[in-house]
């Protein structure tokens, strides 16, 4: 039986700030943002956007009344979390009216995590044919402002509908993990922002690559030929090529001609966009799938997933016919077009605004916000979430 991800829906806040800008107001030269670190927009979320809203946002777009009936476990990947205890899963299960018999949490390793959702789906399906998996990720990356990985934040989520028979992509059997305990990037309960050792988490990325490289090799009896494409983590769209490169010189130069130009296509979202951690492998897989138009069905994508901490796996995937039928293009492509641009005094002015954390009571404004699941405020200690179409 084939299973794979049937559905990609995808959101993205409405605000962004030019790298350019970012780089200028902070005494650098633009080249290092764009070139060297490869980013060119970075998204910010308002206060009326969290991991929950904008999951919600993403899963909106994709699910019809027959699919909630048939999920029956939602998975939520995120390292941004508001909660220690409650899942940010339960919230988008209300917001989307999801069907009362699922099951319903909340998984943490990293960037990791909605690759590990992905991989308990298709145990799931496999035991349950008829079931669908919600799996979402959805994040927002801070490491504060003047700190060398400001350049390197966003904000976003993906949702992903896993079944028997996917239309978009099913994925294969074989794959590569690797777990070791390292601190190259960490968020200590008490902290808004993340800890980063940059340097050695750049290190330890390409390290974990090319173990589960080696090792989905040696499983698999594959080869770099054999890929179309390989899609990447992509904390900024620089990383990933990184780690290309260290394997480019296993293929002919055909190969590694492809290879490179579809790293680009890959790229196309999430360098207007930013890290959406545990979403931005499946932001980069949804860049490549709607911007490359010349995709032929039975492509094999590989894709690595690294979770800081740390947890690597590669694994892949075959495109299957008339993937494209089931792809939202124009409406992704609206939602970056549409966004407005902030000045860096805004970014900051926004990127500060937090919700109070004594009990009081906030309202919000959310007719400034054209998502259409928002945070409307919080009070007695819980965020109060509206969806304008309920
Ligand atoms: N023109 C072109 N390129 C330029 C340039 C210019 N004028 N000036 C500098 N550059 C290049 C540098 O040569 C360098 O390129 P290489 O890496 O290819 O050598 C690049 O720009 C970056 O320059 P620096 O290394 O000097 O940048 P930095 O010290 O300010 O920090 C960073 C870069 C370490 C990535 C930092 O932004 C950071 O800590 N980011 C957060 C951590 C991160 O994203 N780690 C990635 C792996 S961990 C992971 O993947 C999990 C996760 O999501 C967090």
């Amino acid at each position: 039986m084939k299973i794979g991800i049937d559905k990609i829906g995808f959101y993205t806040p409405h605000l962004y700030l030019d790298m350019n800008n970012l780089a200028k107001s902070r005494g650098e030269e633009p080249e290092k943002f764009t070139i060297g670190i490869g980013q060119e927009k970075m998204a910010l979320a308002p206060i009326t956007q969290d991991p929950v809203t904008m999951a919600a946002n993403a899963a909106l777009e994709i699910l019809t009344e027959e699919d909630k009936n048939k999920i029956d476990l939602v998975m939520f990947g995120t390292e941004s979390g508001i909660d220690h205890s409650k899942s940010a899963g339960i919230y988008v299960h209300q917001l989307l009216d999801l069907n009362p018999e699922a099951r319903t949490i909340e998984l943490k390793q990293a960037c990791y995590g909605a690759t590990a959702a992905i991989q308990l789906a298709k145990g799931h399906i496999a035991l349950h044919p008829e079931s669908k998996v919600l799996v979402i990720a959805s994040d927002i990356a801070r490491y504060g402002l003047n700190t060398s990985g400001e350049v390197t934040q966003g904000a976003g989520a993906c949702a992903m509908l896993i079944s028997a028979n996917p239309r978009i992509l099913e994925l294969e059997e074989k794959s590569a993990c690797y777990t070791a305990d390292i601190m190259d990037f960490w968020r200590p309960v008490y902290s808004e922002e993340a800890f980063v050792d940059g340097k050695f988490s750049n290190e330890q990325y390409i390290a974990f690559f090319s173990k589960v490289w080696e090792q989905y090799k040696e499983k698999s009896g594959l080869e770099l030929s054999d890929f179309e494409a390989i899609c990447y983590h992509m904390p900024y769209t620089k990383m990933g090529l990184k780690a290309l490169r260290t394997v480019l010189e296993e293929g002919s130069e055909d190969v590694q001609e492809r290879l490179l130009e579809n790293y680009e296509v890959s790229k196309a979202y999430n360098k207007n966009i930013g890290n959406i951690y545990t979403g931005s492998l499946y932001l980069s897989l949804l860049s490549f799938l709607e911007q490359k138009e010349d995709l032929e069905a039975g492509a094999r994508i590989g894709l690595y997933s690294y979770g800081s901490g740390a947890v690597g796996e590669f694994f892949t995937g075959i495109l299957q016919p008339y993937y494209r039928e089931h792809l939202h293009v124009d409406h992704h492509e609206k939602l970056l077009s549409s966004r407005k641009e902030l000045s860096v005094s805004e970014y900051e002015e926004i990127f500060e605004e937090t919700l109070p954390t004594d009990g009081s009571t906030l309202e919000l404004d959310v007719n400034e916000d054209p998502a259409v699941i928002c945070v409307a405020g919080i009070k007695d200690h819980m965020r109060q979430y509206v969806n304008k179409e309920k």
